[in-house]
């Protein structure tokens, strides 16, 4: 720490001094935390990134310091030299410094502040929306910094790791072109060539693959990426992803052992953990939603989805019977152990169902004091007993059963068996569930758009034993795609790309579009496998998802320093705002507000 302030050179940060500097002359700058001042003797705490040091002014304290101490406020900036002095019996726990204070001997007002908006503290309640809108204020709190500080040291594994593995740290465009496939781009209008426009790169996908096509071997960025989509509790507009891909692979596992070695350090380091690479459970897609009703199942409890259309068959019941006749399914949960939730709790459940579609949730209670249920009286003993049998049902068991198409049906129960675990705290949150989820199909249907959509992206490779499919039933076909999930969250995906320009012309076909489409979106991208392309694959993990879970934070505000909101704004800078006129002329733009 060599710089001079008001001829004075810190000693450390704040939060570092320790009982080893006892007696030793020292200088701390930072922001006064609070401020108490008993007559003879003003106690304040200064605050940096590191933590708090008690300093205090007393009877050895110069008069014209203890004077100049009792106009501080807080957070107004300071230096404070000092001799640093056990705390004796007054020991603070709860503090790394609680062991020692700074008697004062020369103070500097660095600099004054007005009332802030709130209090700095973690505990001070205050309106999300204040926080944001004072956000350099809300980002002062230890809790905040520790995120971001914690997001640093996850930033610098990564770079150290895969700069140990041979990766070479690349920038590539932001100002891109409009390939849209995927989520929504955000637009940039060019001056320079009115009527068109920059697309914000979603990711860095076609560039990385470029990257290998020019012969870079390995990439990685932490990059940018920009998603015009509906935001999320895990979402934002602007987010990073560990972005990497690396050349001369051919098989998912060989990305998927790399990927593992950083998600390995990154938890190691940051948490003390002891993962091992290889280590890590992969499911295919078919059974994570036959199970899971999800392609990022949450595997910390049980709650396994089973299919009882068959046991079902041959029941009168209307619901289930016209359901099978409509070539849909009937499945359910074992809620193990929640035979006693009251009837306000399950019908809770229910409406909590019905926001997915569906048009209600069958039930059976099997208390002790004997079987409750919303459907038994349809249905006779035997088809009940079967019922427990399929669903390993026994006396205190909650069974739940949803009857529609099978897509909704799993996506339904996929979310009942989350929401339940939640409620009824059924695992154990401080425990991390690791998995891959593999396999996934090639494509899948837009009924919207009456066509195949990639289910990965377009670039992805086929499994060689599918290619055949691809003519004969695409929807079946399986991709060398890959995701990381970690507690039932998407934190990474990637795949084996094609490298071969007639398939990734096939697959540009599959998807719908013409020779004419395809020279206009991704010519130069086409015309690029016509030089010698590697064989490659890769990967991209979310990062902010990654600090999320390794900083136990639910919400993705906390781990980006200016973030949006629900509706994309930034609550501090008013971004996104108007433009003057002049602005739009040069860039030929009129723009026409919707009717209300
Ligand atoms: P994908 O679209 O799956 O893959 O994105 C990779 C990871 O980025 C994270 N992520 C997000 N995080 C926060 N906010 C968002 N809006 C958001 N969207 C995605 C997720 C996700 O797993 N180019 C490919 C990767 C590849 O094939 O190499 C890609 O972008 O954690
Ligand atoms: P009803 O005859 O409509 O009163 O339905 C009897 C039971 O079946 C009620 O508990 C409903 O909630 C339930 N039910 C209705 N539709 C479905 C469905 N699609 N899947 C599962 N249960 C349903």
């Amino acid at each position: 720490m060599a710089e001079l302030i008001s001829g004075y050179k810190r000693t450390k940060l704040c939060g570092e001094f320790r009982k080893t500097d006892i007696d030793k002359q020292v200088v701390c700058m930072g922001f006064v935390g609070k401020y108490r001042n008993l007559g003879n003797l003003i106690f304040i705490d200064v605050r940096d990134r590191a933590g708090i040091v008690q300093v205090s002014f007393d009877d050895s304290t110069p008069k014209d310091i203890f004077e100049k101490a009792t106009t501080l406020r807080n957070e107004f900036v300071v230096c404070v030299k000092g001799i640093v002095r056990s705390r004796g019996s007054n020991v603070n726990k709860n503090l790394p410094t609680g062991e020692i204070e700074i008697i004062a001997q020369d103070l500097k007002i660095l600099n004054e502040a007005e009332v802030a908006p709130f209090v700095i503290s973690d505990d001070a309640k205050v309106s999300d929306v204040t926080r944001l809108k004072y956000r350099y204020l809300d980002l002062r709190r230890p809790s905040l910094q520790k995120i971001l500080i914690m997001r640093n040291k996850i930033t610098k594994i990564t770079r150290d790791y895969l700069d140990s593995k041979g990766f070479l740290d690349i920038e590539t465009p932001f100002l891109g072109k409009s390939t849209p496939e995927g989520a929504r781009d955000y637009l940039v209008p060019s001056r320079i060539h009115p009527g068109e426009f920059y697309a914000l790169p979603q990711s860095p996908q076609l560039f990385k693959q470029l990257l290998m096509i020019a012969g870079f071997d390995r990439y990685y960025q932490i990059a940018r990426c920009f998603r015009d989509e509906d935001l999320r509790a895990n979402r934002q507009p602007e987010f990073t992803q560990i972005d990497l891909e690396m050349s001369y692979v051919e098989k998912d596992e060989d990305v998927m052992e790399l990927a593992e070695g950083l998600i390995c350090e990154i938890f190691n380091q940051c948490l003390g953990m002891d993962l091992k690479v290889g280590s890590f459970r992969k499911i295919p897609y078919a059974e994570a939603m036959e199970n899971y009703g999800s392609d990022k199942p949450d595997t910390r409890f049980d709650l396994k989805i089973k299919d009882i259309s068959k046991t079902i068959e041959g029941t009168e019941f209307s619901v289930f019977a016209n359901t099978l006749a409509n070539g849909g399914s009937v499945r359910g949960i074992n809620a193990k152990g929640l035979a006693n939730l009251t009837r306000k709790q399950i019908d809770a459940l229910a409406e909590f169902v019905k926001g997915y579609g569906v048009k209600g949730l069958a039930w059976v209670a099997l208390k002790a004091e004997g079987t409750t249920s919303s459907f038994a009286k349809f249905m006779t003993d035997e088809q009940m007993n079967n019922i427990y049998k399929a669903m390993d049902a026994e006396q205190g068991d909650l069974i739940l059963i949803i009857a529609d198409k099978t897509q909704l049906v799993l996506d339904t129960l996929g979310g009942l068996r989350c929401h339940i675990a939640d409620v009824y705290n059924l695992y154990d949150k401080s425990k991390f569930d690791f998995l891959w989820v593999t396999d996934f199909p090639m494509l899948e249907w837009d009924e919207e758009e009456g066509r195949f959509v990639a289910v990965h992206h377009p670039f992805t490779s086929c499994k060689a034993e599918d290619i055949p499919l691809l003519e004969t039933d695409p929807g079946k076909a399986r991709a060398n795609a890959y995701d990381f999930v970690i507690n039932g969250q998407e934190a990474g995906g990637g795949s084996i790309r094609i490298h071969n320009v007639k398939m990734q012309e096939k697959m540009f076909k599959l998807l719908g579009m013409s020779e004419e489409d395809i020279k206009n979106r991704f010519g130069f991208f086409v015309d690029a496998f016509k030089y010698g392309a590697p064989p490659h694959g890769g990967l991209a993990f979310g990062l902010d998802r990654l600090v999320m879970l390794v900083t136990g934070t639910d919400n993705i505000k906390d781990v980006i320093a200016f973030p949006k909101v629900q509706n994309a704004s930034c609550l501090m800078s008013e971004a996104p705002s108007p433009v003057e006129d002049k602005q739009l002329k040069e860039l030929f733009l009129d723009i026409k507000m919707p009717k209300d």
